[in-house]
């Protein structure tokens, strides 16, 4: 599923880095499963990571989503809850960048709710200048908007529509978003009810976005949603290569030794 990303070398990260992020993410199942915050740190992590832009080479999954700047941008509302759960977490693991720790840790939400397992490669290096504010999606975007900001990021039409899928977690809050309620009837298990409930929209207490009926409307998104509501694992298998490409965008891994650059190869 992987073999067209495992073409390039990731870099080679020292022994006791490698042991630290394993450490890490015991810690990250433990603290994610006690506190019920996956859809939380999962919003994180695909926030620090979509602000990428190919032709500029600027964004992405760099750590920058822990300045305060970057955490007050409107799309980021709520998300200052997210960086304060997880410092404990990295004050124990210094070595490791914040860039590898937030994608880590969105890799370990997925997992915990019971999603597809994602590959993780460690050795990104933090980066402390944040994007502009206004690259992440709008809610009442359509198909246009959709396409426009995941092609910014590298992304294409099948991405789009199985990263949307991640709804399937979580729930909007008047407050953050402007918008209230959760997408599905298990917000906190990771599966394939999102697509279902786009298809059907009969549960009249669950929550559909401009942004999430726009799928509907094309008939290229449209194919993937109905594949993925009669289909769990192929869902799995697009959402995990798609989570990876996300989690690696732009990657520069100087840091060791090798420079290559994640999916630009
Ligand atoms: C396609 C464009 C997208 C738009 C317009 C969008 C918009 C939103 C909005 C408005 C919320 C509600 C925030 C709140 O009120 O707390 C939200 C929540 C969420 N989003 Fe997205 N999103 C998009 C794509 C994604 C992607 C690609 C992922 C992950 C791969 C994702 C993961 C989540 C999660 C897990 C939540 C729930 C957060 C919580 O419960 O605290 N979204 N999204």
């Amino acid at each position: 599923m992987f073999s067209q990303m495992m073409a390039f070398v990731y870099p080679e990260v020292p022994q006791d880095y490698k042991l630290a992020v394993e450490n890490c993410r015991r810690k990250l199942r433990g603290l994610i499963q006690e506190q019920h915050c996956a859809p939380l740190i999962l919003r994180l992590a695909w926030h620090s990571a979509g602000t990428y832009d190919i032709q500029s080479k600027t964004g992405g999954p760099f750590g920058t989503i822990r300045n305060k700047g970057e955490l007050s941008h409107a799309a980021n509302a709520g998300l200052d809850n997210a960086v304060k759960l997880l410092e404990p977490i990295k004050e124990q693991f210094p070595s490791i960048s914040y860039a590898d720790f937030y994608q880590l840790a969105g890799v370990v939400a997925v997992e915990v709710t019971g999603g597809p397992s994602i590959p993780f490669h460690p050795g990104r290096v933090d980066q402390y200048e944040s994007p502009e504010e206004g690259r992440l999606p709008k809610a009442t975007g359509g198909l246009d908007h959709l396409r426009i900001v995941f092609q910014r990021m590298g992304l294409d039409d099948k991405d789009i529509v199985a990263l949307s899928g991640a709804h399937t977690l979580g729930r909007c809050h008047r407050e953050r978003s402007g918008y209230e309620g959760s997408w599905t009837k298990n917000p906190l298990i990771f599966d394939n009810s999102y697509f279902k409930e786009l298809i059907t929209s009969q549960s009249k207490e669950l929550i559909q976005l401009p942004s999430d009926k726009a799928l509907l409307q094309d008939p290229i998104f449209s194919k993937y949603v109905h594949l993925y509501a009669k289909d769990e694992n192929a869902f799995f298998t697009d959402y995990a290569v798609a989570h990876l490409k996300l989690s690696e965008l732009g990657w520069k891994c100087g840091k060791w030794g090798r420079v290559l650059c994640g999916i630009c190869i």
